[in-house]
């Protein structure tokens, strides 16, 4: 994978994406995140999934959450999952076969689930609400598909967190300024997942969140830190919102690559999950 291929990582419309492959590979990286890891533990605690339950997973892209969490539902139950991307969805129909319960994976618009009212126990949405126009409409969407007192569970990122020290204290408070506002899309959505269960007439039952940390990465091995966008990517977004001038994009890119090739690098993002019970 050459350096360029994860320029610009986008989640909005995955099968147009010259880049499918590697938005697909980079999914997996993100699946072996400490914090992915560990918020999906939390989830699965709080959720509390029964036999015989149907549990719906909107955005399920590669489907590890939902299969992990099939073995909870036994051979009664039945997990949906539901992505806007066919190639996606190819992935983890060729993971299911070893679960017990019913599997569908399906392709849809988590703003518009073609599910019928109260036909879920439980519905989870992880780290999509970030990639759409209208995050609460697609959570008003899991509460309508979820039956009365059944739960519902996000976890997504909040982009405003995200941190870069190279021992340069100027580059990362650029980034730092850059990452914390908003622009074409909800980025910093994390922060916000509790007040949308509550406006959706939800009863939040716990909240947590999980930092995930780089500590090392070799940019001569690895054209981006696991699961994430390349420097050169994140170069060219604050160019473009006005932060980095053109001509300090080729030093930001290298004083970065130069600091993890010296071992001097932390990065660090955190997300957020809560469980709730629907109205
Ligand atoms: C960053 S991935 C997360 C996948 C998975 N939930 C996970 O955590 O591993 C975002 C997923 O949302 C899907 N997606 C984006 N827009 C969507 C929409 N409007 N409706 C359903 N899925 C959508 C993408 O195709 C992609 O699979």
């Amino acid at each position: 994978m050459a350096t360029e291929d994860t320029h610009g990582l986008g989640y909005h419309r995955v099968d147009d994406d010259p880049n499918v492959d590697v938005l697909i590979a980079t999914m997996d990286g993100t699946a072996g995140w400490d914090a992915t890891l560990r918020l999906r533990s939390w989830e699965r605690a709080h959720l509390g999934l029964a036999h015989g339950e149907r549990l719906l997973d909107v955005g399920c892209g590669l489907g590890e959450a939902a299969l992990g969490l099939a073995q909870d539902l036994g051979d009664g139950g039945e997990v949906v999952g539901v992505d806007v991307s066919e190639r996606m969805l190819r992935v983890a129909r060729s993971n299911a076969g070893a679960a017990r319960c019913r599997v569908r994976f399906t392709v849809g618009d988590a703003c518009s689930l073609d599910e019928p009212d109260d036909s879920f126990d439980a519905a989870r949405s992880e780290r999509t609400l970030q990639w759409l126009a209208d995050p609460a409409a697609a959570v008003a969407e899991m509460v309508r598909v979820v039956r009365p007192g059944g739960r519902v569970s996000l976890i997504d990122t909040d982009w405003s967190t995200f941190t870069i020290h190279v021992g340069d204290d100027a580059l990362a408070a650029l980034v730092r300024n850059g990452m914390r506002t908003e622009r074409n899309r909800p980025s910093n959505v994390g922060r916000r997942l509790h007040d949308l269960v509550g406006a959706a007439g939800c009863v939040p039952l716990a909240r947590t969140e999980a930092t995930q940390t780089w500590t090392t990465w070799d940019p001569d091995e690895s054209p981006a830190p696991l699961g994430c966008f390349s420097m050169e990517s994140l170069a060219d977004d604050l160019v473009a919102t006005g932060r980095l001038a053109t001509a300090d994009r080729r030093r930001f890119v290298s004083t970065i690559h130069d600091a993890a090739r010296r071992g001097q690098f932390l990065m660090s993002l955190t997300m957020f999950g809560v469980v709730a019970v629907a109205p």
